[in-house]
């Protein structure tokens, strides 16, 4: 159980919490967390916390932008609210709006599992990578592994290869646990035994999550994502990117701004100097769809995306 607004940022730091959605919810869960927790006996005082906890929560992980997302609706709802003047009713649209992002995002994981369900052929075995499933959104659906769920729930057979994930085994730890428990038949392979497995002609999609998407549509997904798309790309099988709204970044024109987490290299070597960037990013080119809430975007993503942005906030 966390138990105050620093320790939330500790758990997104140390990747207790991850996923792009889950940090946006627990984010915002643990902004409001910190307004209810603050002794400030004024607005004024409310709004010096406010910035303090946001600050702190924003320099917790710089890739997905969930986060920034989830921390300016909290920023947005205090400066609409603010003139209420009554500390107490100021919090209360904090819990309320972090709420909101909550119950959002199950409703947003279901729409894209609806949506994204037809472009999985009944009998189909997907490749995914990392953890786009439950563990990573708030809810039991998940943004890829949502889509691979709909198409369950539609009544189709579905078989998935979970590439294990490199350093941090998300797709080991997480992706085969939730879909073994769910009786989604599923298969662990080594990250670099993707080209071989599709080579032999054992997958007929590649779906993926994402932690943020450029306003072209250029995605940037675990570290890996890109050379699978690449892969993908040369065997003709289409990489379908998955994710809700909120992970979408209209500010930044392409994925060269996307700023990409370079963690510990420990956490790949203790022995040699390591490289550890967390994320990679893939062009638009190679995305054969990019799957939201709202329905199913298909290249040039330049102008589709940026209006599906604005339409939701
Ligand atoms: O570093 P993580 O585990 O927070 O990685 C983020 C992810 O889970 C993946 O990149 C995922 O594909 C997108 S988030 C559903």
């Amino acid at each position: 159980m966390l138990r105050s607004y620093d320790e939330v940022a500790e758990a997104i730091r140390k990747m207790v919490i991850r996923g792009a959605p889950a940090i946006g919810v627990a984010a915002a869960m643990g902004i409001a967390l910190g307004a209810s927790q603050s002794v400030g006996t004024s607005v004024a005082d409310l709004d010096d916390d406010l910035q303090y906890i946001c600050d702190v929560m924003s320099k917790t992980r710089p890739t997905a932008v969930n986060l920034f997302w989830a921390i300016e609706r909290m920023r947005a709802t205090f400066q609409k609210n603010k003139q209420l003047n009554d500390v107490e009713k100021v919090k209360k649209t904090l819990v309320d709006e972090a709420l909101a992002i909550f119950e959002e995002d199950i409703a947003a994981n279901r729409a894209i599992g609806k949506h994204g369900e037809p472009l999985i052929p009944d009998n189909a075995t997907v490749l995914t990578h990392c953890n786009a499933g439950a563990l990573a959104t708030a809810g039991d659906y998940g943004t890829a592994l949502g889509v691979i769920r709909g198409a369950r729930d539609a009544g189709k057979k579905v078989a998935v290869i979970a590439d294990e994930t490199r350093p941090f085994l998300q797709g080991l730890r997480l992706t085969a646990w939730e879909l073994a428990k769910d009786d989604i038949p599923v298969t662990v392979i080594t990250d670099n035994m993707a080209g071989h497995v599709m080579k032999g002609g054992k997958v007929d999609a590649v779906v993926v999550g994402a932690d943020r998407i450029a306003a072209n549509g250029d995605t940037a997904n675990k570290i890996g994502t890109y050379g699978l798309a690449v892969l993908a790309a040369h065997h003709g099988l289409p990489l379908v990117v998955v994710a809700p709204t909120s992970t979408l970044d209209p500010s930044l024109a392409t994925g060269e701004a996307i700023p990409i987490e370079e963690r510990d290299g420990a956490e790949v070597s203790t022995r040699f100097a390591a490289r550890n960037p967390a994320f990679d990013v893939t062009p638009a080119d190679l995305v054969a769809a990019i799957v939201t809430e709202q329905g199913i975007h298909r290249a040039p993503y330049g102008a589709s995306l940026p209006r599906e942005t604005a339409a939701a906030r």
